[in-house]
């Protein structure tokens, strides 16, 4: 009898223990992030896959700490994602095809974007094997599906329900379609603006799929200054200018991509989809490289050529001596540098840039109401 009375409250108290312990753990780890899109975002998907989209040989990640090895990202260092998983206060995230990519580590989330990927399927045909955006759909929720075989059905919905999503995706569908080759398939069936309807509108079903896999905070970066990236001044640019019809293409794009997440918005009744503007974020630092510590938006770190835009980035390539003085770091992609201004705008962007909000009001938010 009296085991039993004194047993009671001490079971209890360690119940009382244990569900508190569930509970902080469950506060205390760092909100869960999903990465969709292109080689902007791609962490090494492209690296277990028989395609030519890949960055997997030095001096990429020349600047990646602590190996300073290639990881298969399209940087001398971190890129958009692992800038953002850092304000998260959490690791970086795996790519969805990483043999790593278990156990408790898929709660940190997971990344499925994959170089040379567009919004429609045919973009990118030329690197065989990389993952759609149909396909990392369906990664989505076979990802969605392990994760309940450990935590349990309700608490992998709450899991996807809170967690922060990226999505970039779109300046494939004018470099490596439309605009690939001249007279491009897609060229000879729609002229420009068309094309860029065409392409809001088959983005706005992929982004109603990401919602009905559960995304609730969602965002959506526009693309860059598309005739502007050293490639384009190489190949088209006259003296240095950037090219007319790529600027054009970009021009049209973002404004539409705006406007349809905030329609996507009031069908939803929530601020779900947040458009980043890094097409602007971006045009700053091409206009006036000086004021953001570079010495040029021209001419890439790494390659060859005019511009170093021609080819690729290769152990053969040149290779500037300071990474943080080149917006571009190849003939296509940010330099960390670059990727650390756009990540800054994220976080803390007037409305010109993050609309509705930037991401710091997103977290303070949700830290509220959740
Ligand atoms: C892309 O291909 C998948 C699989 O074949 C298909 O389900 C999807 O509708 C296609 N998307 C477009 C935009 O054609
Ligand atoms: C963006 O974030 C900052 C905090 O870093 C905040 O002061 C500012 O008002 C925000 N701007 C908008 C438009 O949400």
């Amino acid at each position: 009898m009296a085991t039993l009375s004194s047993f009671a409250p001490l079971a209890i108290l360690s119940l009382v223990l244990v569900i508190s312990a569930i509970v902080f753990e469950a506060e205390a780890r760092p909100r869960t992030f999903f990465v969709f899109g292109d080689s902007l975002v791609d962490n090494g998907n492209n690296n277990y896959l028989a395609t030519t989209a890949r960055a997997d040989a030095p001096p990429y990640g020349i600047d990646y700490p602590p190996s300073h090895r290639p990881t298969g990202r399209f940087s001398n260092g971190y890129n958009i994602p692992d800038l953002i998983s850092q304000r998260l206060g959490a690791e970086a995230t795996l790519p969805y095809l990483s043999p790593e990519l278990r156990g408790n580590k898929l709660l940190v989330g997971a990344n499925f974007a994959s170089a040379g990927i567009g919004i429609l399927n045919d973009t990118g045909i030329q690197f065989i094997n990389v993952i759609r955006m149909y396909r990392q759909l369906q990664y989505f929720k076979e990802y969605q599906n392990r994760v309940r075989a450990i935590i349990g059905a309700s608490q992998t919905k709450s899991l996807v329900n809170q967690a922060l999503v990226l999505i970039t995706v779109g300046g494939n569908d004018f470099v490596n379609n439309y605009f690939l080759v001249p007279n491009s398939a897609r060229s000879r069936q729609y002229p420009l603006p068309q094309y860029v309807k065409y392409l809001i509108s088959e983005y706005q079903k992929l982004l109603q799929k990401l919602y009905d896999l559960g995304a609730r905070r969602v965002l959506v970066t526009g693309t860059g200054p598309l005739g502007c990236v050293p490639s384009e001044l190489a190949q088209r640019g006259r003296n240095g200018q950037c090219a007319t019809e790529l600027q054009q293409a970009a021009e049209l794009f973002n404004p539409q991509l705006e406007q349809m997440l905030l329609q996507l918005n009031r069908k939803i009744g929530k601020d779900t989809f947040i458009a980043a503007n890094t097409g602007k974020m971006h045009n700053n630092f091409v206009t006036n490289p000086q004021q953001f510590g570079f010495i040029t938006s021209q001419i890439a770190c790494c390659g060859q050529g005019p511009y170093n835009g021609l080819g690729l980035c290769t152990p053969l390539s040149n290779l500037c001596p300071n990474r943080d003085q080149y917006a571009f770091w190849d003939a296509f992609h940010p330099s960390e540098k670059a990727n650390r201004l756009i990540v800054e705008e994220i976080m803390s962007g007037f409305k010109i840039y993050m609309n509705p909000m930037n991401l710091s009001t997103i977290l303070a938010l949700d830290a509220i109401t959740t």
